[in-house]
């Protein structure tokens, strides 16, 4: 029996965010991983930015699962996602200098993970950049190659894997001519834009990707046999969604969303493990909202009321430092992730921010014109369109710290988080009060 009073015997626990991202998945990973053997990261890349908070100091992961803090626990990057390997040497190195050992028994990266080479990045943005124009603006994203890198995934001939940086032979006679292919669609992607590219050469990509095997290897192995092989013998898995449902290429707001699967159904294709070691479902939801880059946001508020959360909250991206949008809660949108991700509980971050608040609203439908509007339309530009009905609720007034019981957080929050569990169905099982482990009460 585990300190917080799980069985022992293998049990799974998926965690995923609810909303745009950001909504405090590393600190709810972190908190949670003192009782996993095994984390694992199953979709997404560094277009991530998970934060744990240890002291006053943030230290903030890309592509790295956010257990590596733990001592004992397994960190695994899973075959769902797309690797950039000198983001993640980078990621590594910091860890060291901070003093925590980054070595094979406590990461493995999965063979069959992508790599997200140096000609996705540009693609990305060419990509971003040529597409808008007149009415159609950017999608805004990360800038770090992951739908480029999942395209390719799909188109398979272009695709690199963790596997093939590891064979020279086949890299030497697979990039020139992926090289001459990719020059093409650059060229053409630049020429739309107005941006310059310069054309690849494949020896240097060769050379560093032996580079990289040189660092990596070590790491690289089966994962889904590793993670089956440790849940048959008893461990404790922890699946760390990146992104959010609201971000999730099929349930999203799509195109304004990224290009994995955010769900726990990703967490399955991701890493090869199957249904019955999911667990516990844990949906993470922010109290308010922020999202980053273009797409329909219906309760985004602007002006002086969005400055005061996003500096209350430090709402700027942890991945690429952009100022993020800001809104009120959408209880519509909440419902609907729930549902299409099918999570037993729930953990609410950003009550920290509303006790800053004079105010407090909730979203609790939409309008469009003399429609009313219950559910999130797969249209964006209707979900663009649409009004926000709102639901006034008594502000979060009150100290949090050194709350430690749901019964002891002020009279607003309660009501709050009661209005969240009537409205969305699932319980709040865990509550976050302030940064770090010891914020969060579960
Ligand atoms: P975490 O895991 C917030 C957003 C980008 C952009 C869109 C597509 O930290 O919650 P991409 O680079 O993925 O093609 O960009 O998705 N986005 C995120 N926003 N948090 C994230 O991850 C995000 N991952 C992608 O801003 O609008
Ligand atoms: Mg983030």
């Amino acid at each position: 029996m585990s300190d917080r009073g799980i069985e022992r015997g293998p049990s799974g626990c998926c965690i995923c965010g609810l909303q745009f991202g950001d909504e405090g998945k590393g600190q709810i990973v972190d908190y949670l991983a003192g009782d996993f053997d095994v984390v694992v990261r199953y979709n997404g890349g560094a277009n991530a930015g998970h934060s744990v908070w240890i002291g006053a100091r943030r230290q903030a992961f890309h592509l790295m699962p956010s257990g590596i803090l733990r001592d004992g626990v397994l960190n695994v990057i899973g075959n769902g996602t797309a690797v950039d390997p000198a983001q993640l040497i980078e990621e590594m190195d910091e860890l060291e200098r901070e003093g925590y050992a980054v070595d094979p028994e406590r990461l493995a990266i999965s063979d069959r993970a992508h790599v997200v080479m140096p000609y996705h990045k540009i693609e990305d943005e060419l990509m971003d950049r040529a597409f808008a124009s007149g009415e159609n603006g950017e999608l805004g994203t990360t800038r770090r190659g992951i739908g480029p890198c999942y395209a390719d995934k799909a188109h398979r001939v272009t695709a690199v894997r963790m596997a093939d940086i590891e064979d020279p032979a086949y890299l030497s006679s697979r990039l020139p001519r992926l090289v001459s292919l990719k020059n093409g669609v650059l060229g053409a992607l630049a020429g739309e834009s107005g941006l310059p590219f310069e054309r690849l050469a494949s020896e240097p990509l060769v050379e560093r990707c032996a580079a990289w095997a040189s660092r990596l290897a070590p790491y690289i192995t089966d994962t889904a046999h590793l993670l089956v092989t440790a849940w048959r013998s008893g461990r404790n898995i922890l699946f760390e969604g990146a992104h959010a449902a609201l971000l999730d290429v099929d349930f999203g707001t799509y195109p304004f969303c990224t290009s994995s699967v955010c769900s726990p159904g990703g967490a399955l294709a991701g890493t090869g493990l199957t249904a019955d070691c999911l667990g516990e479902v844990v949906g993470v939801a922010k109290l308010y909202m922020s999202r980053v880059g273009a797409g329909p946001f219906p309760t985004e508020i602007r002006g002086a009321a969005a400055d005061r959360v996003r500096d209350a909250g430090n709402e700027y991206g942890t991945s690429t430092g952009r100022p993020r949008r800001i809104g009120w809660l959408d209880l519509v949108a909440l419902k609907h992730t729930a549902q299409v991700t099918g999570v037993t509980a729930l953990a609410v971050t950003g009550l920290g921010v509303l006790s800053k608040l004079s105010e407090l609203r909730v979203c609790v439908g939409y309008s469009l014109g003399a429609e009313r509007i219950d559910r999130v339309p797969a249209n964006v530009r209707r979900l663009g369109d649409v009004q926000p009905r709102y639901e006034e609720l008594e502000p979060v007034d009150g100290p949090l710290d050194g709350v430690r019981r749901r019964a002891d957080l002020p009279r607003g929050a309660r009501r709050l988080i009661d209005r969240v569990e009537s409205f969305v169905g699932v319980p709040v099982r865990y509550l976050c009060v302030s940064k770090g482990r010891s914020g969060v009460i579960g």
